[in-house]
């Protein structure tokens, strides 16, 4: 009797054994597997969530990527670079979304689909797999908290977006200079219930679609729009080029000026490249749940962080060759989209038309990466206490809009709020999440992919059959990424910083 089927015989009563055993994986390996090891090692791995599944692999670079593509690359990219210098700041950011990012991305898909369930209790099951310790759990529980801070901001953001649709598309910006735009803007921050109405609008339409289910809600709707937001953002760049800001942006975002390098933008960096990944709260991870058996993570997650990448890109060169070219400043804020982009389309032959679809998109983006910070919550909440999705969706919307009011209040009534330092509500939020909570829930993954993990269920999740595979993949989580945010953290708190 071969070895396979001596396992088999074995463990087959005891053990669903998963598909890879009984086929090639297992004869590629069972010169190395000990039996003793094996049993410890192989757990049933479900074929399928009990909250759904993508239909294809497509579906889920779709889902991922609109996870991904959101405020973070449109809106939050750009004006950090400019508050940041731009240059070091961008590549700096690039690194971190290479060698942090990517390999955090891979091991949320990873360990998403081993585990099959919400992001807590998928660290639970495989914690208990691998004989861990218990608190390895609280990645999940923390990322739970994370999404439902960050998501009480970025509701009141989008809001923002969802009023410039009307506004644009009414022709309010048409021929406008630079100054109208900053005033417009000003406008409405100042006033608290416009801007609580539009973060009303956009948290309920979120809710709605995830009461929905996130694979039917989003599948059809992400299919179209995302493709077309990458092409208004093309024309927007288009324009940017004909403006003749073009040179100058390009310069600002790639140009190498050491001495714009601050400790704290190496943080911010960092801490940029696992927000617009979604990465470091289990985001990807509960969507790595619902990913098919077949479908190859790395290939997938490489896709997903191009196209995360590709859109802050031309999103940042747009935006910059705008400013340039209207004498704006690169370094004013959170405002910096909002001025921007409707003074371009203001000045565009049909802008009014194209500045509306483009705020659509817009929102649209924020909506699907939205969705993806309840996913955590709800499936666990469902799970936990067999409630309806629904009934959890709307009691977490609640709550989450409770939190956002006093986002809305930061550039009003409460604008000298202070919270930690300088800060008000929103930027302590906003610096806690992006800059903390994000970057140590990587680490603490990557710790867990790298170090805790049995190797097994590594190999046979990634499709791993050789030893210098496994050796890239050992190196990238237990030191590479680990030792980025550590030395990033180190950095920044170092006492000369
Ligand atoms: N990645 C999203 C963006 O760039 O807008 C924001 C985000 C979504 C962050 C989901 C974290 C997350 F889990």
């Amino acid at each position: 009797m071969c070895i396979r089927d001596r396992i088999i015989g074995e463990l087959g009563e005891r053990y669903e054994i998963a598909d890879w055993i009984a086929n090639w994986q297992l004869s590629v390996w069972q010169d190395r597997i000990q039996l003793v090891r094996l049993r410890r090692d192989i757990y049933v791995t479900p074929d399928e969530s009990t909250h759904g599944m993508w239909s294809s692999r497509w579906l889920f670079v779709l889902a991922a990527a609109g996870s991904a593509v959101g405020l973070g690359n449109i809106w939050k990219f750009p004006y950090i670079a400019g508050e940041n210098g731009g240059g070091v700041f961008v590549v700096a950011y690039l690194f971190c979304v290479a060698l942090v990012g990517i390999p955090v991305m891979v091991a949320e898909v990873l360990i998403g689909r081993q585990g099959r369930q919400s992001p807590i209790n998928s660290m639970r099951l495989l914690v208990q797999q691998s004989e861990g310790s218990k608190a390895w759990s609280l990645i999940g529980w923390a990322g739970v908290a994370a999404g439902f801070l960050i998501l009480s901001f970025y509701s009141v953001i989008a809001g923002w977006g969802l009023y410039y649709i009307g506004e644009l598309a009414s022709g309010g910006f048409t021929g406008v200079d630079g100054n109208t735009a900053t005033q417009a803007l000003a406008a409405l921050h100042s006033n608290p219930i416009l801007m609580a109405v539009f973060h009303t609008v956009f948290m309920g339409i979120t809710i709605f679609i995830v009461a929905r289910g996130v694979v039917s809600g989003l599948e059809r709707a992400i299919r179209w729009l995302m493709p077309l937001l990458f092409v208004l953002l093309i024309v927007l760049l288009g324009y940017g080029i004909a403006s003749g800001g073009f040179a100058e942006g390009f310069d600002f975002m790639f140009a190498l000026r050491w001495e714009s390098l601050s400790f704290d933008g190496l943080l911010v960096a960092l801490g940029h490249a696992a927000f617009t990944l979604s990465i470091g709260m289990g985001a990807i991870m509960a969507y790595g749940a619902y990913v098919p058996s077949s479908v190859s993570i790395t290939r997938t997650v490489m896709t997903i962080a191009m196209l995360d990448t590709l859109v802050a890109l031309i999103a940042g060169l747009a935006i910059f060759s705008i400013v340039f070219a209207n004498g704006l400043e690169p370094g004013s804020g959170p405002g910096l989209m909002f001025v921007t982009v409707p003074l371009a389309f203001g000045q565009m032959p049909l802008g009014a038309l194209f500045g509306g679809i483009f705020f659509i998109l817009v929102s649209f983006a924020a909506i699907t990466s939205a969705i993806s910070l309840t996913e955590p919550a709800i499936a666990f909440l469902v799970e936990e206490y067999d409630a309806s999705r629904s009934r959890v969706a709307v009691g977490l919307g609640i709550a989450c809009w409770l939190l956002g009011l006093a986002s809305v209040f930061s550039f009003n009534i409460w604008s000298d709020v202070y919270v930690v330092g300088e800060k008000t509500v929103f930027d302590s939020i906003d610096y806690l999440t992006a800059n903390i909570m994000l970057p140590l829930g990587a680490l603490f993954i990557a710790l867990f992919a790298g170090y805790v993990l049995p190797r097994v269920t590594v190999m046979s999740q990634l499709g791993i059959t050789s030893e210098s595979a496994m050796a890239i993949w050992t190196v990238a989580l237990r030191v590479v990424a680990p030792l980025g945010i550590l030395a990033v953290f180190l950095y920044t708190i170092w006492p000369s910083g």
